[in-house]
């Protein structure tokens, strides 16, 4: 039997790949409800979950926060949450059976009162929801407070696995603000739970597109052959935003771009396009092959010429006239915290050695858009006049992340005519063209798949420290050197990052 009908022969599958998984009887309790990534990114997704017949019917939400809140206070909030940001559409009948397993703590995460109510409170919901002991603890508050957290879980008897049930710990970056603390972090973690009980999110492994990475080089013949450096010129990964820091003063004054997107998303996207075929796609084989990767990746030596910073100045942002990162509500005028960053990483190993890969993200941008862009060399001899090809740039894959996700590929064609000109061209794949079901959110599937306890879209902490022990040394040498660069927002960002890709004969995309 040739090897693709033995795949698709239903008596070697007995589970029907088709039908999707649905979580199993259980609970989870997110610390840091009344925070802006609870009311935008997760209550939603819990919902679109529900509403996908993806939950089991007891599915319990209890929300822990500082608030003098009861039961129905918190389900308004979640309510209006949902309302306002989830992607599927309401129905009453999903929103009364979710609504009716949700349930509110009030307290501080030292008031061992709060811990004993949250222990009868799931104790309860076992009972009455038949939750069957399983529960996750999203902490989605700053790390400062996993300990706090994590170590009256522990003492209250919240965090012990019984057997055939489940307790899972679920962490929001920042992973640290360096190695240093994010081993601290890690220690602190794994001093309660076991590795297979915590769940890292990076909220781009759960993108569709960015999962698409590995699909696209490795389930087809295209694409492997030529990805390494006989053919690949560099790889330019962008995250760029439109947007300000917005209320986030809190949180990002002090982290910077480069703390807030390269050391996880932006790493993360390196690792996908970088690395050897996983011998399957199990946790432990995609982590083995992208730690690979991460322990190949070299900094250059002189960080002067191949790194950048800025901070966005007063310009324009959608047609509107904005201030600068100086003038935003609780930023100090003396902050030289970065909101654009640009480095150049190598991968020393015999795919990549000599192939730059330029990582860039910065907020109040251009526009909104995250990218791969795979740019190949130049043919070795091209057989045509110099007039013919002057309008021909690199041949270039894009795999662009968001928004309009899709992959572009771009080569020369022949511009209709008598004449031999040839010129760009691009060819389009558009999810929207080819493929009827939208996507869902990132966190719709990074809930689940805690709740499933498939951890292989989760970094585990090696990776983390890994991308640390990268970063550090530029984020260092930035303290030593100055204050970032100014650029106005709406455009690409400062100076010094266009010519630091100049010194080198290239330029960044304009996409
Ligand atoms: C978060 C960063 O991880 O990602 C934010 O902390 C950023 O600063 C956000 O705005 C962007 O996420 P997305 O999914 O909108 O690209």
């Amino acid at each position: 039997m040739s090897p693709s009908r033995a795949r698709t022969n239903p008596l070697r599958d007995p589970q029907d790949r088709r039908l999707p998984k649905v979580a199993g009887p259980c609970g989870m309790v997110i610390f840091g409800v009344t925070g802006d990534l609870a009311r935008k990114k997760l209550m939603p997704a819990i919902y679109d979950l529900a509403n996908r017949g993806l939950l089991p019917p007891g599915f319990s939400l209890v929300g822990f926060a500082r608030r003098d809140w009861a039961d129905q206070d918190f389900a308004k909030v979640v309510h209006d949450s949902v309302r306002e940001h989830a992607r599927t559409e309401f129905r009453e009948e999903v929103w009364h059976q979710l609504a009716e397993g949700f349930r509110f703590v009030p307290g501080e995460f030292d008031d061992d009162q709060a811990f004993a109510q949250l222990k009868q409170t799931i104790e309860d919901l076992d009972r009455v929801r038949g939750t069957g002991g399983n529960h996750a603890f999203y902490l989605s508050i700053p790390p400062r407070y996993f300990g706090d957290v994590v170590g009256q879980l522990q003492e209250h008897g919240l965090t012990e696995d019984r057997p055939d049930t489940w307790r899972r710990v679920v962490v929001e970056k920042p992973f640290g603000s360096d190695l240093a603390t994010a081993q601290k972090l890690n220690e602190t973690l794994s001093g309660v739970f076991s590795p297979e009980s915590v769940f890292r999110i990076d909220h781009y492994l759960g993108k569709e597109t960015v999962q698409n990475i590995l699909a696209m080089r490795f389930a087809n013949m295209l694409f492997e052959p030529i990805w390494n450096s006989n053919y690949v010129d560099h790889v330019q990964i962008t995250m760029a935003e439109d947007i300000g820091i917005g209320g986030r003063a809190g949180y990002y004054d002090g982290i910077g771009a480069a703390r807030d997107v390269i050391q996880n998303h932006l790493i993360q996207l390196m690792a996908l396009t970088a690395m050897e075929e996983p011998t399957s796609f199990d946790a432990r084989s995609l982590h083995l092959e992208k730690q690979k990767v991460l322990d190949s990746v070299v900094l250059p030596r002189r960080l002067d010429l191949t790194t950048a910073r800025g901070q966005y100045a007063a310009g324009w942002a959608g047609g509107v006239q904005v201030g600068g990162y100086l003038d935003e509500p609780d930023i100090a005028a003396t902050s030289t915290t970065e909101t654009y960053a640009a480095i150049r990483l190598g991968v020393d190993n015999r795919r990549w050695s000599g192939v730059p890969f330029y990582l860039r993200t910065g907020k109040r941008l251009g526009r909104r858009v995250t990218e791969v862009a795979v740019s190949f060399k130049r043919a070795p001899h091209l057989p045509f006049s110099q007039a013919a090809v002057e309008d021909l740039s690199h041949n270039a894959l894009v795999i662009r992340v968001q928004p309009d996700e899709g992959v572009t590929l771009r080569f020369g064609s022949k511009v209709p005519g008598t004449q031999m000109e040839i010129r760009d061209v691009n060819m389009d794949f558009a999810y929207g063209g080819s493929f009827t079901e939208a996507s869902p959110e990132a966190y719709e599937r990074l809930i689940l798949d805690v709740l499933l306890g498939e951890p292989p879209l989760f970094p585990r902490h090696e990776e983390v420290e890994q991308s640390w022990r990268i970063l550090d040394p530029i984020i260092d040498y930035w303290a030593d050197h100055g204050r970032p660069e100014q650029y106005p927002s709406g455009t690409w960002g400062p100076a010094s990052a266009d010519a630091m890709l100049a010194r080198e004969g290239r330029a960044w995309r304009r996409p």
